[in-house]
């Protein structure tokens, strides 16, 4: 290979790199991500992320990926530009509705699945955006400032585990800076700890335009500045290669990158179209309506008023801006147009029962017809942010756009059955109505047909199994969250280090509103004891006892939080280290064999430079959210 044509592989052409047809290199298409497959047009448009994570489902994590995989080979993508994994750690971050939510267990089980169903298709993952890329106004200018073990137990832990246990093919590198470095020309992020701890053997990427400089982000470990190779060019790269400032074997590495996933994945032999594939497979928006059905969560449900029962006569009204147009996503690279798309009112029309009246009024104009909403059976508000408010490049008000906030204070004040479905990729403000709702349904941003979830759930044909994946805090006052942001001079320091989402809370005695992992369902569920096989050498194995003692069939997800008795340094008051769902019908028990991997309960010693496993004993404990843990036993490691 000529240096020419070396260097012509390392900057990207919009959406791809560059063949070179003398050696049979074929370029690579690449694809946004993380949301479905947005650069060919109208497309399947999955859930938002964060609710597949709310689903706490591995499994379907996997089908995800594989479905991506598939829409990504119909449209000859090599390269899938997610997923994103980054941790929710304010509610106003633009783009929390793209991760897998604040906790990196639940972020790491995740990614991995979706990585491994993407590539299990023969196209490769790109794990975005690296590193503490966690708010969006000004992140081309931020610098997010964390210490190392709070990156290494929370934020880089979602890319490790992607990378390492995933064998994601791509790392994109974030916008902003890490401790005060551009993560795109960062060696400590690219090198030390991609490349060397990790073993990463793939190709480090910009995002689009984060490349700020040449010599040091040709020496820091980037392999390919995207979209355009503004500084990765045959203009500038010679120079700096022939006055020794950049050696050879820098340039040579990164090459070998690029074609290492070329090769590997058999992309000079096979076409990337597979034409045999449709764009629009059903089994794959068969698994999007899957996702929003079990990642939909219901909050609040006041004396069982959902489901709301087919059988009666009703006037069901509906009211709010998001009941009436389509709200699939969230906005920007992530944003799909919609093959198919469902608003919640239409669903609600399709789900309503013969004798069920459903009327529709926006009340987005300030004015409430009083008698109406008092006289309403149930009411149906339909609220929450959209692609324009919510979306990358900018993040928005924890409060809800003030018409809402405003209407909803005043039906609840008139009607005790208002239920309000919510979409926003993180918690919002509810202090004004929550109490007095009837009932609360978070929809996250539920894709094309994810609606028809939301309305199966309203109507009782699907029960509600969905976890929230982030803690949602009754007022960002007197918390982390008030001086988490907004950055002060572009300084995004993250004072409150290991103690984010329900550490805090849990560190601080604080209750928020709607705990990490909470979630109903219309039946319920009891668990009463759990067996503890002893330690193996890597792994543990709880069994729980759990009964559905409801009157229907339903989904709950077992949750086990781990806190060492003792330990050389700080630890959390307790972390998710395993989970797992079980659906039971109606009066049905179950043993349920839950592993533990005890790697997942080590801490990182800086000054050591490794993960140490405490040996000790570690409470377990056990149930249904961060909040109602109510089995507890202990774990011993070691002697
Ligand atoms: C986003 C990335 C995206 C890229 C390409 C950037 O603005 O941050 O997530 O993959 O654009 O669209």
């Amino acid at each position: 290979m000529t240096l020419t044509e070396k260097i012509d592989l390392l900057g990207g052409t919009g959406f791809g790199t560059r063949a070179i047809p003398r050696l049979g290199v074929p370029a690579l298409q690449m694809t946004d991500g993380p949301v479905g497959v947005r650069n060919f047009g109208p497309a399947i448009a999955y859930p938002a992320p964060v609710c597949l994570a709310a689903c706490f489902d591995p499994e379907l994590a996997r089908q995800y990926g594989v479905a991506i995989g598939k829409d990504c080979r119909s449209n000859g993508a090599h390269v899938w530009l997610g997923p994103g994994v980054n941790l929710s750690r304010v509610p106003q971050n633009g783009r929390n509705f793209e991760y897998f939510g604040e906790d990196p267990f639940l972020a790491s089980r995740t990614a991995v699945n979706v990585v491994e169903g993407v590539q299990s298709q023969g196209v490769a993952a790109t794990v975005k955006h690296f590193a503490a890329n966690d708010e969006e106004a000004d992140r081309t200018e931020n610098s997010s400032n964390v210490d190392e073990r709070t990156l290494r137990e929370l934020y880089l832990k979602p890319f490790d585990a992607a990378i390492q246990e995933g064998g994601a093919w791509a790392v994109m590198a974030a916008y902003n800076k890490l401790n005060g470095a551009w993560c795109a020309e960062n060696p400590w992020l690219l090198t030390t700890v991609l490349k060397e701890d990790w073993g990463f053997h793939g190709v480090a990427m910009s995002d689009w335009g984060a490349t700020r400089s040449l010599v040091p982000s040709l020496n820091a470990g980037l392999d390919l500045d995207m979209g355009s190779g503004g500084f990765f060019n045959n203009v500038l790269v010679p120079p700096v290669v022939s006055s020794g400032q950049v050696s050879v074997a820098v340039v040579d590495d990164k090459v070998r990158r690029i074609l290492r996933l070329i090769y590997s994945n058999d992309f000079d032999k096979r076409p990337q179209l597979d034409s045999s594939i449709s764009h629009d497979d059903p089994a794959n928006e068969a698994v999007a309506l899957q996702i929003a059905r079990e990642g939909t969560v219901l909050l609040k449900n006041r004396g069982g008023l959902l489901p709301l029962d087919p059988g009666r006569k009703r006037m069901i009204l509906v009211v709010g801006p998001n009941a009436e147009k389509a709200v699939t996503g969230g906005g920007g690279s992530s944003y799909i147009d919609p093959i198919r798309k469902i608003s919640l009112l239409e669903a609600i029309q399709a789900q309503a029962g013969p004798h069920d009246t459903v009327l529709y009024e926006p009340l987005t104009d300030g004015k409430i017809p009083a008698a109406e909403v008092r006289s309403a059976d149930v009411i149906i508000a339909v609220v929450g942010f959209n692609k324009e408010i919510e979306g990358e490049g900018r993040d928005r008000s924890f409060g809800l756009p003030l018409a809402q906030e405003s209407m909803l204070e005043q039906i609840v004040a008139l009607n005790p059955r208002v239920v309000v479905v919510n979409n926003s990729g993180a918690g919002v403000d509810m202090s004004a109505w929550v109490d007095k709702a009837g009932a609360i349904i978070q929809g996250w941003y539920p894709g094309g047909t994810g609606n028809q979830a939301i309305a199966e759930i309203l109507f009782g044909k699907v029960n509600p199994s969905g976890k929230l994946p982030v803690s949602f805090p009754r007022t960002l006052k007197s918390t982390y969250y008030e001086t988490a942001y907004p950055p002060v001079n572009g300084q995004v320091d993250y004072k409150e280090g290991l103690f984010m989402g329900y550490r805090w809370f849990d560190q601080n005695k604080v209750d928020p509103l709607f705990p990490f992992g909470f979630g109903l369902s219309y039946t319920t569920f009891r668990m009463d004891r759990f067996r503890f096989d002893p330690a193996g050498k890597d792994s543990a194995t709880l069994t729980v006892h759990i009964r559905n003692t409801g009157r229907r069939e339903g989904t709950e997800t077992i949750q086990v939080y781990v806190h060492p008795k003792a330990s050389q340094v700080v630890r959390p008051v307790k972390e998710l280290k395993a989970f797992q769902r079980v659906s039971l019908k109606a009066g049905e028990d179950a043993n349920v064999a839950i592993p533990l991997k005890l790697a997942d309960v080590a801490y990182f010693d800086v000054k050591a430079h490794k993960w140490v496993l405490e040996p000790g004993r570690y409470d377990l404990l056990v149930g249904t959210s961060s909040r109602n843990l109510p089995l507890k036993g202990y774990l011993q490691i070691g002697p």
